[in-house]
């Protein structure tokens, strides 16, 4: 298969298994299947996948340097899209469903209740990156500004977990196991855990290959976020 061929199978395969849950909760709304409370349900299920879909997004380079497989940069952007997909659905499920687009009380719930607090800069947090997702906007910033910028992503990859673990009342397992897996993403961007990932795989006979994969596919200017 072409670079080319493989870069568009990636995608589309990317694609589709993030718009998955899209799909199936627009299936069970529409069959009647979100169970007794589908404002909770669709407040849940996109709160995850907005979360689980920022932490993949935050997992491409550490990946990318384990595995050596240079081609996962180019979905980066599609998975931190789909990330802010969800998680604006999920704040106007919030915002429409649940507090009738009272302004008034979405403001006091911001300030008073300190998971929705968390929520909001999150989300907040999660704008400039969506915006400036465009290969112009790189090219406006310049590689240096726009990877500081994007480096905003682990803040709001703490700030996800973070409201989750505080909006839980009882089982803290699932938020924790976030946790542990937000921790491992930072510890990866730490210099020197990053050069052991990479000397990890980098054995001598695959070096040429993985030099021509990186000069050829990395996206331009988003290298090392
Ligand atoms: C203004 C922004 C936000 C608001 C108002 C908001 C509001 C809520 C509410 C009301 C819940 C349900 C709480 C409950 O059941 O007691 C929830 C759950 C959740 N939210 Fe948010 N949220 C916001 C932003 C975010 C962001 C940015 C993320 C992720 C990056 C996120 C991830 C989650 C997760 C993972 C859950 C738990 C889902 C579960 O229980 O299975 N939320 N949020």
């Amino acid at each position: 298969m072409s670079p080319a061929a493989r870069v568009r199978a990636l995608k589309l395969t990317t694609f589709a298994a993030a718009g998955a849950p899209l799909v199936a909760l627009t299936a069970a709304a529409l069959g009647g299947g979100l169970g007794a409370n589908p404002v909770e349900t669709i407040t849940h299920e996109t709160g995850e996948w907005g979360l689980r879909l920022l932490l993949a997004t935050l997992a491409v380079t550490p990946l990318r340097r384990l595995t050596g497989w240079q081609l996962l940069g180019r979905v980066r952007r599609m998975l931190g899209l789909w990330s802010f997909f969800y998680v604006g659905v999920h704040f106007a499920t919030y915002a429409v469903l649940d507090a009738g687009l009272d302004l008034g009380f979405i403001v006091e719930d911001i300030v008073k209740r300190p998971y929705i607090t968390v929520g909001f800069a999150t989300l907040v947090m999660l704008v400039p990156l969506a915006v400036t997702s465009t290969d112009g906007a790189v090219r406006r910033l310049g590689g240096r500004r726009w990877r500081a910028l994007h480096r905003l992503a682990y803040l709001a990859g703490v700030g996800g977990v973070v409201h989750f673990l505080w909006l839980v009342k009882a089982d803290l397992l699932e938020p924790l196991v976030y946790l542990v897996v937000l921790t491992g993403l930072l510890a990866a961007r730490i210099p020197a855990v990053s050069s052991a990932l990479g000397r990890w795989r980098a054995t001598p006979a695959r070096r040429p290959d993985q030099g021509r994969a990186r000069a050829t596919l990395a996206p331009r200017g988003s290298e090392g976020v």
